[in-house]
């Protein structure tokens, strides 16, 4: 028998257990930094070095994080299920995990782009993860490959239909503020199980269960709760 399509959106919440800092939680990185300054295309035109800086503090973090149990019980369920992983975070750890199938809305922080062509981009190698507005790689000046606020999503069209066609769709650690990623819980078909975990949930549909939890922990719920359906 097919196996049901079981389809995961994360977001900050999923690496919080990695020690990488969420967003808009209390000592989020947006209490620091000034979000149109380092996430935002205007902040970019109006200051990229800062914007450089900002992401190579990220990758440094990044270097010294690991995939935590949320992330491991995420891969677990493939035995069973077909599952797609879509998330609003940059770092690399459902990869690192060993997820099959990641989808990234938001960019990926350890990967540039040419800034006169976004179809150019390069992995960076975990020794040479610091960028200026001087470095060049094959002959480019790049930038983050990083999807600034007042810029598109281009993959958010793939990640709809990822959604239509879930099984099981389950939301996990995003305070559900940022569009059109926010969004994605209307696409399920009438009829499909919806499950959110996350510690401080958001208000969501009623029909959605709410599993009000850290992802490590509600990640084994869902698999105890999926393994009964
Ligand atoms: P937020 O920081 O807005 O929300 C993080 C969510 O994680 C909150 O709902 C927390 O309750 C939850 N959380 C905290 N600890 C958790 C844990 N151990 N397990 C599970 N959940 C936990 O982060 P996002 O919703 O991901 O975009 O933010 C969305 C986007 O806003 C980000 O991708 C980023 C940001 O600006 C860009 O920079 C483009």
């Amino acid at each position: 028998m097919a196996k049901k399509k079981l389809v995961i959106s994360t977001g900050a919440g999923m690496s919080a257990e990695s020690g990488i800092n969420t967003f808009r939680d209390a000592g989020g990185l947006w209490e620091n930094y000034r979000v149109e300054d380092v996430a935002s295309a205007d902040g970019f035109r109006r200051n990229p070095a800062l914007i450089h800086e900002f992401y190579n503090a990220r990758r440094r973090e990044l270097l010294k994080a690991r995939p935590n149990a949320g992330h491991l019980g995420l891969v677990k369920l493939e035995k069973d299920f077909d599952v797609y992983v879509i998330t609003q975070n940059v770092d690399n750890l459902h990869e690192k995990a060993g997820s099959s199938n990641v989808l990234h809305l938001h960019g990926e922080l350890m990967k540039v782009r040419a800034l006169d062509n976004e179809t150019k981009v390069w992995e960076l190698k975990p020794d040479m993860i610091e960028t200026t507005l001087e470095t060049v790689i094959d002959g480019h000046r790049v930038r983050p490959h990083i999807v600034f606020f007042q810029e598109a999503v281009p993959n958010i069209e793939p990640a709809i239909e990822l959604v239509k066609q879930a099984d099981v769709f389950v939301v996990i650690g995003t305070s559900l503020n940022v569009y059109p990623a926010a969004g994605l819980l209307h696409y399920v078909r009438p009829g499909v199980p919806v499950y959110y975990i996350d510690p401080n949930p958001a208000s969501v549909p009623g029909g959605v269960t709410v599993l009000p939890m850290k992802a490590s922990e509600g990640v084994e719920e869902l698999a105890r709760i999926l393994a009964k359906a």
